[in-house]
């Protein structure tokens, strides 16, 4: 029997990626699975356990037992931690970086595929990620890489914060984006990188619109 549809969209943070997924899910009606928040929430629920962050035994543990939710409001996917909403707090740049240390550990990754995989649903599911393609749904029907340089991806950042109403310290958040890409590229276990067969695109250059036209496109040609 064929499985329901995946599109996995990878690619660093600031290239895109969310407002991508948000916008194919929406226009097609599908299930949206945003991963990095499984990671950010993990990294929280470990914080406030007061578990160390290389601690991988306890981390494991906690993966298995948080009690995670999604739940849409009209403002956007709230995230809920054993029914609280952690949205904001999963969001700071401190929170993304834990998420990142808690990422590379492998066991962490491996207590947390299967509550990925529980996303794949009818009518089809917009995956956003590091390893959609290549770990969590190989055998996703369509593949698409989005990237940006580290730059442009940190000044995207900034204009977020600063709409915000938020500081933007341009040097921090290069560094911390790039010491995160670091990080991310180059762990032994799922490393960020295109899975065989995804449409690369590189958004340094382009507009949402030009890059949900490209991916419409390569999802359209795919026959989906
Ligand atoms: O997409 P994001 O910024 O919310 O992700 C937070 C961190 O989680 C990021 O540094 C890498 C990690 N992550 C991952 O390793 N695998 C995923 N599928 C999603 C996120």
């Amino acid at each position: 029997m064929d499985r329901p549809l995946v599109i996995a969209v990878d690619g660093p943070s600031g290239s895109g990626k969310g407002e991508l997924c948000r916008r194919l899910a929406a226009s097609r009606g599908l299930h949206l699975l945003d991963s990095g928040a499984i990671y950010r929430v993990l990294a929280f629920a470990a914080r406030e356990a007061g578990l160390a962050l290389f601690d991988e035994d306890s981390l494991v543990q906690e993966a298995a037992a948080m009690a995670l939710s999604f739940s849409a409001e009209a403002d956007g996917v709230h995230v809920l931690l054993g029914g609280r909403d952690v949205s904001r707090e999963i969001r700071t740049e401190e929170a993304g970086l834990n998420a990142s240390k808690v990422a590379a550990l492998p066991r962490v990754r491996q207590a947390l595929l299967q509550r990925q995989r529980d996303f794949r649903r009818e009518p089809g599911l917009v995956a956003d990620g590091r390893d959609m393609g290549t770990v969590v749904f190989p055998d996703a029907q369509v593949k698409i890489f989005l990237d940006a340089s580290a730059e442009v991806r940190a000044q995207r950042r900034c204009s977020q914060l600063a709409a915000a109403g938020r500081e933007c310290r341009y040097e921090e958040i290069l560094a911390d984006i790039r010491a995160r890409d670091e990080r991310d590229r180059n762990r032994p276990v799922a490393p960020l990188r295109p899975a065989p067969g995804a449409l690369v695109i590189d958004s340094s250059a382009l507009g949402i619109e030009q890059v949900l036209e490209k991916a419409a496109a390569h999802v359209g040609a795919l026959g989906f």
